[in-house]
């Protein structure tokens, strides 16, 4: 890539630990992409609440928790913009415009609400839930953000956020930069290690997910216990071997070693060899991470001052964005506004 780019991306804060997955799918490329672009990254505070609330004081404390892993992850606040989806109110007055641009046939096609809705009985399932994607859209089209690293769980909100904006376009003229999602080659979609045909996630039952903030011994032990299959050979194969390939993504991508070379290396050797091989690479990961993360959650102020600082920086440019898109929708500009 050649001239820096804007680069937008988000979390949610739903629960105490990053997982595998977020981190390989996700979050190593936001630390790769901030060298060379203009980087957005946020936690996705106001989407925690579309599924069960959490408790506020957790709420509260994951909040710091996930600013903590970002950091603790390679995230350098001095390069990137760290901040609270819900101190920058912009995200919420932009989606209200983008709802009213979307059909509910097309919200509703939406196949993580379906996947989250079929868990929940209907009445318990929430408006915001329905209306995610769409918040999900305006926290990129706000920034302008050409690149968006995500898992590959969500190309299909970032599908909706590009039909999104080049439908505003089209009807107002050219406001949105229509954004493409920016997902790694091997680890876009980590499995849970139990069951190696769904994704790696903090929904799922504890022993197939690994939790970055587990204790090493945990993590081992989980490996260990993965689900392969009942042949001996080490060979990548996500269709007919999803948990030996799962083991070896996972390797691939904390050590940085392409796949092939890895299935040459363990030639005549058994899945104890790979599961060994992949439990110290994650806990040699691990282990200096979750240590950084505790003396990082021993300063909340100084977190909070980072979150701060972070917010500062992208308000203004979610304001000049609101505030195109509010005089082309033909909203009466507020004489007070200096933007
Ligand atoms: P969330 O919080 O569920 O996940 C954060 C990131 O982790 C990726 N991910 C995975 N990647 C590979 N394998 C897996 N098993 C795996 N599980 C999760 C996700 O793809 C994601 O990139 N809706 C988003 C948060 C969000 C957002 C945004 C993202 C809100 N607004 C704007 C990008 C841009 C979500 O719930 O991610």
């Amino acid at each position: 890539m050649s001239a820096p780019q804007r680069v937008l991306s988000g979390i949610q804060p739903t629960s105490a630990s990053f997982h595998l997955g977020n981190y390989l799918g996700a979050v190593k490329q936001w630390v790769a992409l901030q060298d060379e672009h203009e980087v957005f990254y946020f936690l996705a505070d106001l989407h925690s609440l579309t599924l069960e609330p959490p408790e506020p004081a957790a709420l509260t404390q994951r909040s710091r928790q996930a600013a903590a892993q970002l950091i603790a992850a390679g995230v350098d606040p001095e390069r990137s913009a760290i901040f609270l989806q819900s101190h920058v109110a912009g995200h919420t007055q932009l989606t209200w415009v983008l709802e009213c641009l979307t059909g509910y046939g097309e919200a509703g096609r939406m196949t993580q609400f379906k996947d989250k809705a079929a868990r929940g009985a209907l009445d318990r399932v929430s408006v915001g839930l329905f209306t995610y994607p769409i918040l999900q859209a305006a926290d990129i089209l706000i920034y302008q953000a050409h690149l968006v690293p995500v898992g590959d769980d969500q190309r299909q909100h970032i599908e909706l956020t590009r039909n999104l904006a080049q439908r505003f376009n089209g009807r107002y003229g050219e406001t949105f930069v229509v954004p493409e999602a920016f997902t790694p080659p091997s680890a876009a979609r980590i499995l849970d290690l139990q069951d190696p045909t769904s994704k790696m996630s903090k929904s799922l039952p504890d022993a197939g997910t690994l939790n970055l903030l587990d204790p090493a011994s945990a993590l081992v032990k989980k490996i260990k216990r993965a689900t392969t299959d009942s042949e001996t050979e080490i060979r990548y194969d996500p269709k007919t071997k999803p948990g030996v390939s799962n083991l070896l993504a996972i390797l691939s991508a904390v050590t940085g070693d392409p796949i092939d070379g890895l299935v040459a290396g363990f030639a005549g050797q058994g899945y104890g060899a790979l599961k060994t091989a992949v439990a110290d690479a994650v806990a040699a990961f691990a282990e200096p991470f979750a240590k950084r993360v505790t003396e990082l959650m021993a300063d909340p102020a100084e977190l909070d001052r980072i979150l701060a600082a972070g917010a500062d920086r992208a308000r203004p440019v979610a304001e000049r964005t609101v505030a195109d898109v509010y005089t082309k929708v033909g909203f009466v500009p507020p004489l007070s506004r200096s933007v």
